[in-house]
């Protein structure tokens, strides 16, 4: 069996030393505690962590810690996430700690993957390599569904591949999910024998753990084409228990809300890589991962390595479609794709939405920006002989 590598960086207090904080997390990982125990027999001595080199980093250090595979219950995230990333954080004698990445072995990866990929959702969608154009219908609560519906067949007659709720839109009583839902369908139905595309709606199915795969179901007997969840309220595992319900066979677009109270301080928590791995080993299709043009906090490098993470060859799992999002506009398109390339989903709810002239007009404005990216013509010579791309970037600018 192979083992599972974590990386982490972490900052002693004083007084601290970096060999003690790194035999620290690895001894409280694995088969240690606080002190030495009688209990701690020979035998179970082979599920030690192994500790790496300890290289001095900013203010801290980092260092791997080797985790043999037979620590793991294969296929049981929660217990998985308990021994990478489990007590650690908490040690008083660490200043800060954050787990930077985590190289699963494939003897703990008895799941499928995305169920479409980025090559499945090309496919359905009708694209070979241009970056998709994705909205957020918003206000992001308070339409009633007949609203929802008619902004969605804004959105998509004007040119987007995807519509999602946002994260705070379920099934509440103003707009409940079994009447969104159809009528929603219902308009990108229209959109399909007005301009023959396809176009895809990610319904929030987000809840409790007991009802996540239940309301998924319903969803698909309305006629759902793509179901989204917020992973890291919902949990890790209702990705993985929607992933594997046989018969709902959507694809899943994940979005994070909150994930920031663990991703963002870049000493302390879980960085973004190991939750894009783990969406991607549990069977999420697309992932947000940020902006770097938009109103998120974000790392250029770190969004980068991230995307990778998603895209790059992964045992035998298909490629997972990352999703920029959070404040973009098509004023930060070119920037989006010269520095993501253009694997990727460039959805902007405001950006869309808040076009003086609409969300038709906003829409396609994005798209106008997508397609003059695509052609390596910078956005103002583009939007010469495109009027709703010269309105988009009189109102928002051009990002650098
Ligand atoms: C998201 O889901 O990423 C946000 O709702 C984006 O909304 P915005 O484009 O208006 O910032």
């Amino acid at each position: 069996m192979t083992d599972v590598v974590a990386t982490y960086y972490f900052r002693p207090k004083e007084g601290v030393s970096p060999d003690w904080a790194a035999r620290a997390i690895a001894e409280e990982q694995t088969t240690g505690t606080w002190t030495e125990i009688s209990t701690r027999q020979n035998y179970v001595r082979y599920l030690d962590g192994r500790i790496g080199d300890i290289i001095p980093t900013g203010q801290g250090y980092t260092c791997s810690i080797t985790y043999p595979s037979e620590i793991f219950e294969p296929g049981n995230i929660p217990q998985y996430l308990s021994v990478v990333a489990g007590n650690l954080f908490g040690l008083s004698r660490l200043a800060a700690v954050r787990l930077i990445d985590v190289e699963f072995s494939k003897d703990i990866i008895p799941f499928k993957g995305p169920g479409y990929g980025i090559e499945g959702i090309r496919k359905l969608v009708g694209t070979t390599d241009r970056p998709h154009v994705g909205t957020i219908i918003k206000p992001k609560v308070g339409l009633n569904p007949k609203d929802t519906a008619e902004v969605a067949y804004e959105a998509a007659i004007g040119g987007v591949d995807l519509i999602k709720d946002d994260e705070t839109l379920t099934d509440q009583k103003f707009c409940p999910l079994n009447e969104r839902l159809p009528l929603v369908m219902e308009q990108l139905d229209r959109v399909r024998s007005e301009s023959g595309r396809n176009v895809l709606y990610a319904v929030n199915i987000s809840t409790a753990g007991d009802k996540i795969v239940e309301r998924a179901r319903e969803a698909v007997r309305m006629g759902a084409n793509m179901l989204m969840i917020d992973v890291i309220v919902c949990g890790f595992d209702a990705v993985r228990a929607v992933a594997e319900e046989p018969g709902l066979n959507l694809p899943i677009h994940v979005h994070r809300t909150m994930h920031a109270a663990i991703t963002r301080n870049r000493e302390h928590g879980i960085a973004m890589r190991p939750l894009c791995r783990l969406v991607r080993m549990l069977g999420g299709d697309q992932l947000h991962t940020g902006t770097v043009s938009g109103k998120m906090e974000h790392d250029v490098t770190e969004l980068r390595g991230d995307n990778l993470a998603l895209t790059e060859p992964f045992f035998d799992l298909k490629p997972v479609f990352p999703v920029a999002s959070g404040g973009l506009h098509p004023g930060g398109v070119d920037k989006e794709i010269r520095l993501l390339g253009r694997d990727i989903i460039l959805q902007a709810g405001g950006g869309i939405h808040g076009h003086p002239d609409g969300t038709r007009a906003g829409a396609a404005a994005m798209r106008q920006a997508v397609d003059a990216a695509v052609a390596g013509i910078p956005p103002a010579t583009y939007a010469q002989d495109h009027p709703e791309l010269k309105r988009a970037l009189d109102k928002w600018g051009i990002a650098n």
